[in-house]
């Protein structure tokens, strides 16, 4: 039984200067692949899945299926809606058994990122899940707002996250030039926040070793989609290519496609937790 909270992962890993992948899955096998490498790495793992797929059954048919794959799994697993846009949504994923809830303010006025946030933790809290908010703005095909450090300190204080996602030169996506993160400003804001897991939204194509000079400033979630879930239709027109129009099993066929989906997942879980 290891169904948790990011309150049992990343408080920790802040302060062993490690940070835990949070994978965006979208189906059982994306979902398998990372519970794979949770196993075979021995590391705990976050699942989340974008708040688009709280607005069907999606998220709530996959809820049955994640909260055995966690309650199976011998490593710590949370189960996180990621950009929840409304407290709908919120409510909605604490009534189907998510972990853990973000609320995504960060495109609102201070005050009602603030407002909101607050009520979407204070609703987690009470049903005993993490919550987490953004302060500044990650591009997602828009404009960054890099995260001001003393608005930082008082958006955590006043809305009460467990963990604040921060905007330090990262953009969701695939980057058209290379980034360069702002190390100065996270060292700042932990400097500001030293009890507060910091947040690294579009871990997707950033250099690593940038990455890993955030992590040992402050960031211990690290988010990654769209090069995850890349490799997941790589593999399977690999698959499908090797087939030529034949028959198999679709249980069979999706094996190949999870382990390469897994061996990636582990690639990125020893690089964030320093191995
Ligand atoms: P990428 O798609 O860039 O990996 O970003 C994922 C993310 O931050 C999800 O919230």
């Amino acid at each position: 039984m290891s169904l948790v909270t990011m309150r049992e992962l990343l408080p920790a890993a802040r302060k062993q200067k490690r940070a835990v992948g949070a994978f965006n899955i979208a189906n059982y096998e994306t979902a398998r692949a990372v519970i794979l490498a949770s196993e075979r790495e021995k590391s705990p793992v976050i699942i989340q899945l974008y708040m688009r797929l709280f607005n069907s059954d999606k998220a709530y048919d996959l809820a049955g299926a994640l909260i055995r794959m966690a309650e199976r799994c011998t490593q710590p697993v949370a189960l996180h809606l990621d950009h929840g846009e409304s407290l709908e949504q919120v409510e909605r994923a604490l009534g189907w058994g998510y972990t853990s809830v973000m609320l995504d303010g960060s495109r609102l006025p201070y005050e009602e990122n603030v407002r909101q946030t607050r009520l979407a933790a204070d609703k987690a809290h009470a049903a005993g899940a993490s919550a987490e908010g953004e302060i500044g703005h990650v591009a997602m095909g828009d404009e960054t707002a890099l995260t001001d450090p003393d608005e930082a300190a008082a958006f955590a204080a006043a809305s009460g996250v467990d963990a604040l996602a921060v905007s330090i030169g990262t953009a969701h996506g695939y980057y058209k030039s290379e980034p360069k993160l702002d190390i100065d400003r996270c060292r700042t804001i932990a400097e500001r926040l030293p009890d507060v897991p910091l947040v690294l939204h579009g871990g997707s194509g950033t250099p690593l070793d940038q990455v890993r000079r955030a992590i040992e400033n402050g960031i211990a979630k690290i988010n990654v989609a769209t090069e995850f879930q890349h490799t997941f239709l790589t593999a399977t027109n690999a698959e499908l290519a090797k087939l030529d129009g034949k028959f198999v099993p679709v249980d069979k066929f999706m094996d190949p496609v999870t382990e390469e989906c897994a061996a990636h997942i582990a690639r990125l879980i020893r690089f964030f937790s320093g191995r």
